[in-house]
């Protein structure tokens, strides 16, 4: 069993799919582990520390060379995988939905393609969950990137040369990054409040000691859709939700969008008539922009400067935390594969309710229900 990591190639990332935590577990689970010279630069892991945790470091076509499962943080093409056993498996975030061509092209090659997004959201895959172990991440750096925009220190200071007062956060979309969002900006002295359409966060807010700023007695405001994530909300819900939340953000000095609909464009939360009503000076950071955006004029990979407030739209954020982004994905692959090694066959054989949510392309074919349908 040869398992294979790569460099990642696409731009901006700089994240690697193994540590040498990672490798030194797959080795004592059996299997050989090979990885890409220069794989894990850009995460501040040297070839020296994959060759001391017992990978074998090389070029990408010997890496690739006989590898039963590749690891990669996003998929690369087919065509650059060439080497690989016939039906090795890809196990990578492969977008699925918006890279369509690129998982028909692992059909034609013959790749078992794997999407870690896909992962069900159920107890016993929380620690193989890489939109978690992400998202967290990127709920952090969020507020560390509004912090840097922003012409004003956070906390309320008193200082003999006079008051500073504290920063006002509103954090929009409380899932699994707007929760640490929260937990951050509280930590460095913000005054938070918070929103979201699934009625359960109200508690969560106010555990963090955030404000709740919810909708109140609209028809379907529990925004529950399935598996614990949103769905779309009525328009009546959100005629309400936009008169509530434009009075509060004219008062906001930072504002973190997190929110998202799985297989649907983000919702568009701040129009360009909110954006006007802020003071200029502060800061709105779109952590939604890759997926069309929660915020009029964030454009993905900028920052926008509208009347003074500056709209952040970064791409790929937990990338700019690659060393733990690195060290937790790495393991969610590692917690995935482990949990499922046949030490007989000396591989991992997956069951039908995990196989079934994650497996795009097998058998030269696409036999994912969610791309079918
Ligand atoms: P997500 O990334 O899909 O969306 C982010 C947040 O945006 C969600 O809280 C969503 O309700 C909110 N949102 C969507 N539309 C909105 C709108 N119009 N206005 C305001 N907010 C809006 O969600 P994420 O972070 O992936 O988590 C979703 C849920 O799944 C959470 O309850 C989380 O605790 C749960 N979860 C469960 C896991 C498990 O059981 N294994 C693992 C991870 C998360």
């Amino acid at each position: 069993m040869k398992i294979a990591v790569l460099r990642e190639t696409a731009e901006g990332e700089r994240r690697v799919a193994a540590t040498p935590e990672t490798v030194k577990k797959f080795v004592a689970l059996g299997a050989s582990v090979a990885v890409e010279a220069g794989a894990g630069s850009t995460a501040s892991i040297t070839d020296a520390d994959y060759a001391a945790a017992g990978a074998s470091v090389a070029d990408r076509g010997s890496t690739l060379a006989g590898a039963d499962i590749v690891l990669g943080v996003q998929g690369p093409d087919a065509a650059s995988l060439a080497g690989t056993t016939s039906g090795a498996w890809l196990v990578a975030a492969l977008n699925p939905f918006a890279d369509r061509a690129r998982i028909d092209g692992y059909a034609t090659a013959g790749i078992e393609a794997l999407a870690m997004e896909f992962m069900p959201r159920i107890t016993r895959a929380q620690s193989m969950d890489i939109l978690s172990s992400q998202s967290n991440l990127a709920g952090y750096k969020a507020v560390l990137d509004a912090a840097a925009a922003y012409g004003r220190a956070f906390p309320m200071m008193m200082t003999a040369a006079g008051t500073i007062s504290a920063a006002r956060v509103f954090v929009m979309g409380v899932g699994v990054a707007g929760l640490q969002a929260i937990a951050t900006a509280r930590r460095l002295g913000a005054q938070v409040s918070a929103t979201d359409v699934r009625a359960a966060t109200r508690e969560q807010i106010q555990s963090l000691g955030a404000k709740p700023i919810f909708v109140e007695k609209v028809a379907g405001i529990e925004g529950e859709g399935s598996g614990g994530y949103a769905g779309e909300m009525s328009p009546e819900y959100q005629a309400a939700q936009a008169e509530l939340v434009s009075g509060h953000i004219a008062k906001q000095d930072i504002v973190i969008t997190t929110a998202l609909i799985p297989g649907r464009p983000a919702p568009r939360l701040i129009s360009a008539a909110q954006v006007a009503s802020m003071r200029p000076g502060s800061v709105i950071v779109d952590l939604a922009v890759e997926s069309g955006g929660n915020v009029e004029g964030s454009v993905v990979g900028e920052v926008v400067v509208v009347n003074g407030v500056s709209i952040v739209g970064h791409r790929n954020v937990p990338s700019r935390l690659a060393a733990d982004a690195s060290a937790l994905f790495s393991r969610n692959l590692f917690n995935f594969l482990s949990a499922f090694w046949d030490k007989e066959q000396g591989k991992p054989v997956l069951d039908a309710e995990i196989g079934d949510a994650i497996r795009l392309t097998q058998g030269g074919k696409i036999v994912n229900a969610r791309l079918l349908g």
